[in-house]
């Protein structure tokens, strides 16, 4: 700061004697929500970290659909579910490669009444041949979001082998 300006902003502190001068309370207030939601903001995730969860969840998916462990396909399912939720939560609003903005939102809803539905119907009826078909058209969807988000480079491929080790993917006996 110029001394100038220092200089001025003293007179005006001291010409300002009481409360009257001080900001009121209410936008005091204010500032330190605001500073509270930049902090909380820091914290939150990135999209592409809830992507990764998506990606740990929906890769087990397809070894216990391989093992016809319906029930940890199940699980599976709901979590990437939640996950693909809460990834679009993060950054609801994207562009397209053209400029255009789109509701990230208005790209799961549909896959959710539709594919993600299907898929769920295989593991409801113990296909696992209806499952292999419903897994890929799902990556289809998964990618066709990327391609939209212009990010074609995020192909997708049926995975090669589970995110996780310590749990068993063959059914209990
Ligand atoms: C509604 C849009 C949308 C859908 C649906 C979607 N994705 Fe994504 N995905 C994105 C966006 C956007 C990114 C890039 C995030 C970033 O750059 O921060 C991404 C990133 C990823 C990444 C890269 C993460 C990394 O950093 O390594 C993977 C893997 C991924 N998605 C898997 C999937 C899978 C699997 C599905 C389906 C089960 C899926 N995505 C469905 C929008 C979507």
């Amino acid at each position: 700061m110029k001394l100038s300006h220092l200089l001025l902003a003293l007179a005006a502190a001291f010409s300002c004697p009481g409360a009257q001068c001080a900001p009121p309370a209410e936008s005091q207030d204010l500032s330190a929500l605001k500073a509270e939601i930049e902090r909380l903001k820091g914290m939150v995730p990135d999209q592409s970290h809830a992507m990764k969860d998506v990606a740990y969840h929906f890769t087990n998916l397809w070894f216990a659909g391989q093992q016809e462990n319906w029930q940890l396909a199940e699980f599976y399912l709901a979590e990437t579910r939640s996950h693909l939720r809460w990834a679009v939560r993060i950054i609801p609003i994207r562009k397209t490669p053209q400029g255009q903005e789109f509701k990230l939102a208005d790209l799961l809803e549909p896959m959710e009444k539709t594919v993600l539905k299907d898929l769920q119907g295989t593991i409801a009826s113990k296909d696992p041949k209806a499952f292999r078909t419903q897994y890929e058209l799902t990556l289809n969807s998964c990618y066709a979001c990327h391609v939209t988000a212009g990010k074609p480079f995020l192909r997708l491929q049926i995975p090669l082998q589970p995110e996780v080790q310590i749990i068993h993917f063959d059914p209990a006996p």
